[in-house]
């Protein structure tokens, strides 16, 4: 064994999640495995160490935590994501049988009429802010109309997911400016959940239907309709928007698409890819695991920077190149293995009709201001992107 490599990054810092990619090709170069002495963990940024790491659920669990400071035991057991087979599968049978390809199809009709009405609207007003009036409303509107929730409220979403993504980093000033908002969002969140609060034909129903047939009980179907309300918003909101700056500050790639719509779905694929929404999460070793000729002992905290992995030059030809025509699957933006995103169909649905739509009707997308970024300790989006559209 050798010595293994260590780093002083801060990867939860503000300047290193404004610009997080000069110091991912340092983390890389440090080797498959390193150390961030700052918070006494491992970590991997290589694409075919956090690929097999991802894939590998019986070394790197999820079970603890994939946050930094492991589950708070206050809190009821959740039911996917941070949770370890066999009581992992219960759950993602039920979401995925509720996410599946078949329900995508079904929602296809009304999420393209809705992504029609957003493109409408915003080529009559011409200029717009790219976040709130297009990369926040088009989700907000289609997938919680979707599960079946009430409409009032659903700001409150984004304050949720919010905070409860930033609770996956360090106790930092990033998660203390979340915590207030995030917390008076949850007692909405918890009621939105409940059967009686969902429209009769929504995916949410969908779960409790695995309730009345006895595969899980009622207090589970809860909570399992909650991921779709943390999991399923901001990390949508934020793979649009990012893609949206990738097109507006890539012009010739917007021409591309803008000739050849078709290509919406690869774009979004390709914009997770260059800019993932879910930059990082952790796991935990069950058993020591050795690694290009390094050791990680047994019961320790592992970070994964995903979104390193998906900017790898060893994985990807020209890889800090937004290309809109380029083979994106693979990248590791939705995860790899059992924790895989459930939901992924449901997103590249909402990405390929919203930038399909744009594609045909709008000939060009340009920035009038300087776009603000939001800092999250995992997620990588926008706060704000004033936007001019020419129609087509
Ligand atoms: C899991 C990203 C949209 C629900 C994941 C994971 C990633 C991810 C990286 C893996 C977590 C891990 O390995 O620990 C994304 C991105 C999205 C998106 C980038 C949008 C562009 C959605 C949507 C839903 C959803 C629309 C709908 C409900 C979930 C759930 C899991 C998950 C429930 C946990 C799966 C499990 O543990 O088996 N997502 N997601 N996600 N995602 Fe997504």
């Amino acid at each position: 064994m050798t010595g293994i490599p260590c780093s002083q990054a801060d990867p939860f810092a503000p300047d290193f999640l404004t610009n997080p990619y000069p110091a991912y090709e340092a983390l890389r170069a440090l080797g498959p495995v390193f150390r961030l002495e700052r918070y006494d963990v491992w970590a991997m940024a290589g694409y075919a160490g956090v690929e097999a790491a991802l894939k590998d659920w019986k070394s790197f669990i999820s079970g603890e935590g994939v946050g930094l400071n492991g589950m708070n035991p206050a809190l009821p057991r959740p039911l996917t994501l941070q949770i370890d087979p066999p009581d992992h599968d219960k759950g993602r049978r039920v979401l995925g049988r509720t996410l599946s390809p078949g329900v995508a199809r079904r929602l296809r009709e009304t999420f393209q009429h809705e992504a029609e009405k957003k493109v409408s609207e915003l080529i009559d007003r011409g200029t717009f802010d790219a976040v709130t009036d297009l990369a926040e409303a088009y989700p907000m509107k289609v997938f919680p109309d979707a599960i079946g929730i009430r409409p009032d409220g659903r700001e409150k979403l984004l304050a949720w997911s919010t905070f409860v993504f930033d609770s996956f980093g360090p106790e930092n000033d990033l998660l203390a400016a979340s915590r207030k908002e995030g917390l008076a969002a949850q007692s909405w969140i918890m009621e939105c959940c409940a059967r009686d609060a969902l429209q009769p034909d929504g995916l949410g129903m969908m779960i409790y239907q695995a309730a009345d047939e006895g595969e899980i009980s009622e207090h589970e179907a809860t909570h399992l309709v909650r991921p779709f309300l943390t999991a399923g918003i901001d990390t949508t909101v934020n793979g649009i928007g990012n893609t949206l700056l990738a097109l507006a500050t890539h012009p010739d790639q917007y021409r591309r698409l803008h000739h050849k719509p078709e290509l919406a779905r690869n774009a979004f694929e390709e914009g997770l890819r260059y800019e993932s929404p879910v930059q990082t999460f952790f796991r935990t070793t069950s058993r020591d695991v050795e690694i290009g000729g390094n050791l990680i002992p047994a019961h320790r905290k592992v970070l994964l920077f995903m979104a390193s992995a998906n900017r790898d030059p060893a994985r990807w030809n020209n890889p800090d190149r937004f290309e809109v025509e380029r083979v994106a699957t693979g990248h590791v933006g939705f995860g790899a293995g059992i924790h895989a995103c459930v939901g992924q169909m449901i997103a590249r649905l909402e990405g390929e009709l919203i930038f399909g739509e744009l594609a045909r009707r709008v000939k060009t997308i340009e920035l009038t201001a300087e776009p603000r970024r939001k800092l999250n300790n995992s997620l990588r989006g926008m706060e704000s992107m004033p936007v001019r559209v020419t129609a087509a």
